[in-house]
């Protein structure tokens, strides 16, 4: 591919602003391909608001956002997720009524080839695809280990599995670049263990870059290698775990709130 040696991501001077509160001020982002890269910082800090401008929820006040080189700044969510992008929520968000091995039919759908007519006929190529379809989101389902829940109703799983089925249901759409949005938050200590394994092994084996937003900072210190510091809308530092973890401003603004303290 010709964008090749190009950052997955980049945000130039994205600003955003809610009538007079201004979320997100001047931030800037470099996270290059195959990255696990951490944003983090205390509440309303504009993590999440940076994820739905990523994500195209939002549209920023200004500045713009780049995948592999291409300004995605204003797509709608739709189109940035056929371009690669996909996330999960803060607070979940999962069709709770249907089934496990549903929800991520829902997100394989967003690459899906047969069009409506053909669907509407059952023409063999569409009941191939639906066969294949349903393969392709069982060895999902088993690469986050919930294959032997596929028939229950999403509502039905503990909080841990839900935020595992959003990660399976995030990688049906095939992304090249995943956004996860607090996913040990609700978590139990061996969940976060296995969460930390499933997110490093999901990279590998899916080729992905990560973006991982976390207030555990075992598992942002455990398995970033970079990441980002927001307080207020601003950048207040960059860097590595071991640069993040003594920089004074961080533990001032951040760190030093007994967020450390409790690991
Ligand atoms: N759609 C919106 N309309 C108005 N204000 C918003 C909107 N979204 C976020 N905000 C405000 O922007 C600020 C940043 O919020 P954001 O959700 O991005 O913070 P966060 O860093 O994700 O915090 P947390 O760690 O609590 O999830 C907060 O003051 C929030 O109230
Ligand atoms: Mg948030």
């Amino acid at each position: 591919m010709s964008d090749k040696g190009l950052p997955a991501l980049v945000c130039e001077n994205v600003t955003m602003r809610f009538g007079g509160l201004t979320a997100v001020s001047e931030f800037n982002l470099v996270v290059p391909e195959g990255a696990l890269f951490g944003l983090i910082g205390p509440n309303g800090a504009g993590k999440t608001t940076v994820f739905n401008i990523v994500s195209g929820v939002l549209h920023p006040s200004a500045g713009s956002v780049k995948l592999f080189g291409d300004d995605i700044s204003g797509f709608s969510p739709d189109r940035i997720a056929h371009r690669g992008i996909a996330r999960t929520f803060q607070n979940i968000r999962l069709f709770r009524n249907l089934t496990v091995l549903d929800n991520v039919l829902v997100g394989l759908h967003v690459r899906r080839e047969a069009n409506l007519a053909e669907a509407l006929l059952a023409l063999p190529r569409h009941r191939a695809e639906e066969a294949r379809m349903a393969s392709t989101a069982t060895q999902l389902l088993r690469d986050v280990g919930l294959e032997d829940f596929s028939s229950y109703r999403a509502s039905a799983l503990p909080y841990g599995q839900q935020r595992r089925l959003e990660i399976a249901r995030a990688l049906a759409t095939g992304p090249r670049v995943l956004l996860l949005d607090e996913p040990a938050a609700g978590m139990n200590p061996a969940e976060t263990e296995d969460l930390m394994r499933l997110i490093t092994d999901i990279r590998e084996r899916f080729d992905l870059t990560i973006l991982l937003i976390e207030h555990e900072m075992k598992v942002v210190m455990g398995i970033c290698e970079r990441m980002t510091v927001l307080d207020h809308g601003e950048t207040i530092a960059e860097g590595t775990p071991a640069e993040i973890q003594c920089n004074e401003r961080v533990i001032k603004a951040y760190l030093g709130g007994g967020v450390v303290a409790e690991n």
